[in-house]
């Protein structure tokens, strides 16, 4: 069985696709095999973090001139990425073909991966709400940011009232202490608690890393540049996180579900 998380936010930037590109690689460290998919679909991302030059990407899978297969790139430590491209269009505007693409392509898979970790872009477009409701679970980032905070609280609740999600997992990152992040998670919880019915966990904090950024400008992962920096024991505590989370609904543990689940949402 595939464990599926989504990672998404109400507000970009806030470190989603670094998150994803550290905690692969934490994961992989602990003996897991990872598929990260790059769902920012217009905006790639994980390729510049991992310093990757794919050359094919899932637009080439839409367009049937590659599989699945042949458009994953390894990164480091065995971690596998489905690259997204620039420019590419909303899930719902795929034709029937190009839907069926991918579902094959999926079933050619002949690795099996424990994890399919969700790259998701911001906000609360259709293609954010199809990623993250077609998998098992979700991962929202904040940071102390009080946009952020709103963005994150207004992402929960369209997911809820329009998609009936329930449980999230609020990620506080750049947090300077645990502290910090409590209160992060506590404000935003004590207003859902009020006015939703969703349950959100907390799911632990990433530090603010000066290392991330030199990682970033030097095209390497964090985890893989600096092991042993604090932000690199955050992700491996994730990790860690991740392996003891249950995927909960039952009958979605594998990759081909999870894209299923996308055609039937984006067809309704
Ligand atoms: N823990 C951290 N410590 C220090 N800086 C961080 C941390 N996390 C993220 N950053 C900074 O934030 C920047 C944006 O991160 P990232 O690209 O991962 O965000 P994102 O949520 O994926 O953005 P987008 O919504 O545009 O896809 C990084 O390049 C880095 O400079
Ligand atoms: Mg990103």
């Amino acid at each position: 069985m595939i464990k599926v998380f989504a990672v998404t936010s109400g507000k970009g930037g806030v470190g989603k696709s670094n998150i994803c590109a550290n905690v692969a690689l934490s994961l992989a460290n602990l003996g897991q095999k990872v598929l990260l998919f790059d769902a920012d679909l217009g905006l790639a991302n994980l390729d510049i973090i991992y310093g990757l030059k794919p050359e094919a990407t899932i637009q080439d899978v839409f367009n049937g001139d590659a599989t699945l297969a042949e458009v994953m790139v390894e990164a480091p430590m065995g971690v596998k990425v489905i690259p997204a491209t620039s420019g590419l269009n909303e899930i719902s505007d795929l034709t029937v073909d190009q839907k069926m693409s991918i579902l094959n392509g999926f079933d050619d898979l002949k690795e099996d991966f424990d994890f399919l970790i969700v790259d998701t872009g911001a906000g609360i477009s259709t293609n954010v709400m199809y990623f993250n409701v077609a998998s098992q679970q979700i991962i929202v980032v904040v940071n102390k940011e009080p946009t952020s905070i709103t963005d994150a609280y207004a992402l929960m609740k369209v997911m809820n009232e329009r998609y009936d999600v329930k449980t999230f997992n609020l990620l506080v990152n750049e947090s300077r202490s645990s502290n910090e992040a409590l209160n992060v998670y506590k404000a935003i919880s004590s207003v859902a608690n009020r006015f939703l019915t969703i349950s959100i966990n907390y799911f632990g904090f990433i530090p603010f890393d000066p290392n991330l950024q030199n990682a970033v400008l030097k095209r390497t992962p964090l985890r893989q540049l600096y092991p042993t920096s604090p932000g690199s024991i955050a992700f491996d505590d994730l990790a860690k996180r991740m392996l003891r989370t249950d995927a909960p609904q039952s009958g979605s543990g594998n990759i081909r579900f999870f894209w299923k689940r996308l055609v039937e949402l984006s067809n309704q």
